[in-house]
């Protein structure tokens, strides 16, 4: 199955400290990286590590953050053909890390660009594909926009990420929703709890909760994935990570229940390094690890 992946590319500067600064404070912090990211770059990675037939759509600026990304990329076999290269520069997102935890700021510069326009530009080559996969680090009319033109025969995999409400539309079509523990009551406008909304909900929705693992509904009956035992280093990319690995799982007609525990482990193991792609696991660190019991 042929997986497209639209989405957004930024550089990521990473600035590494024992605790958050306070309001007006200046705080000397003890590592600095830069590395490639961006939540649709980073599913895509994570797609292409594990074994999937990926195509990137989106868009980079004329610099060299703009080569980066497509090395990144290429360098694991992703399709990068339809990537424009736009006047505006490369997304950036500035990343703390601190006790445990990230805090994430975006510039969007040229993910802006992946647009209507652009999309009109890909609507046949978009057709070809089997399955597409979006996140919300994109203009939001560009995923509804998608989510209209899609084909009857294509699976739309929609990890709601930066949170935001989803159209009623988008909802009806969607077949997989991906949102984190905070993320499913905007994107679904809901105050009831992760059980609840679980419940009432049609089958696709997955709801990543970090420490508890995953809950998801199938016919009407509630599943819970444990989390997996790593070392956490650094949880960014993680979700994205899950993602990217469900996509892969799908498009092999793995079972939901195993396509859950494939993409529960792929996104634990991306915990286990510094930076969104580093620590991304190949198939094999995958395959090798799967057991019956969870
Ligand atoms: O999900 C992690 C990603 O969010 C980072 O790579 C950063 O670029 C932001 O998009």
């Amino acid at each position: 199955m042929k997986i497209a992946v639209i989405g957004s590319c930024n550089i990521d500067f990473v600035v590494e400290s024992d605790r958050l600064p306070e309001r007006g404070e200046t705080l000397t912090a003890s590592t600095f990286f830069t590395s490639p990211g961006g939540k649709g770059a980073n599913q895509a990675v994570a797609s292409a590590k594990l074994g999937g037939d990926v195509t990137f759509f989106g868009s980079v600026g004329n610099d060299p953050f703009g080569d980066d990304m497509l090395d990144a990329m290429n360098r694991v076999g992703i399709d990068t053909t339809y990537v424009q290269r736009v006047e505006e520069p490369t997304g950036i997102a500035l990343i703390q890390l601190a006790e445990g935890d990230n805090r994430i700021t975006v510039v969007p510069g040229a993910n802006e660009r992946t647009d209507r326009a652009y999309l009109d530009a890909m609507r046949e080559t978009l057709a070809t594909y089997d399955m597409i996969v979006m996140q919300l680090e994109i203009p939001m009319q560009t995923v509804e926009t998608v989510v209209e033109r899609a084909e009857a025969h294509q699976t739309i995999l929609i990890d709601p990420a930066p949170a935001a409400r989803l159209a009623r539309h988008v909802l009806d079509r969607v077949d997989y929703l991906l949102p984190n523990e905070t993320e499913y009551a905007i994107a679904l406008q809901t105050d009831r709890s992760i059980e609840e909304t679980l419940v009432r909900t049609r089958d696709g929705l997955l709801i990543t909760r970090g420490g508890e693992g995953v809950s998801y509904n199938e016919a009407g009956v509630v599943h819970h994935v444990a989390p997996e035992p790593v070392d956490v280093i650094d949880t960014t990319g993680a979700g994205d990570t899950f993602a990217g690995a469900f996509a892969v799982a799908l498009s092999e007609q793995m079972t939901l229940h195993e396509a859950v525990r494939f993409a529960n482990r792929a996104g634990a193991q991306a915990t286990t390094k510094k930076g969104a792609q580093e620590g991304m696991p190949r198939r094999e660190q995958i395959d090798g690890t799967m057991d019956d019991t969870n």
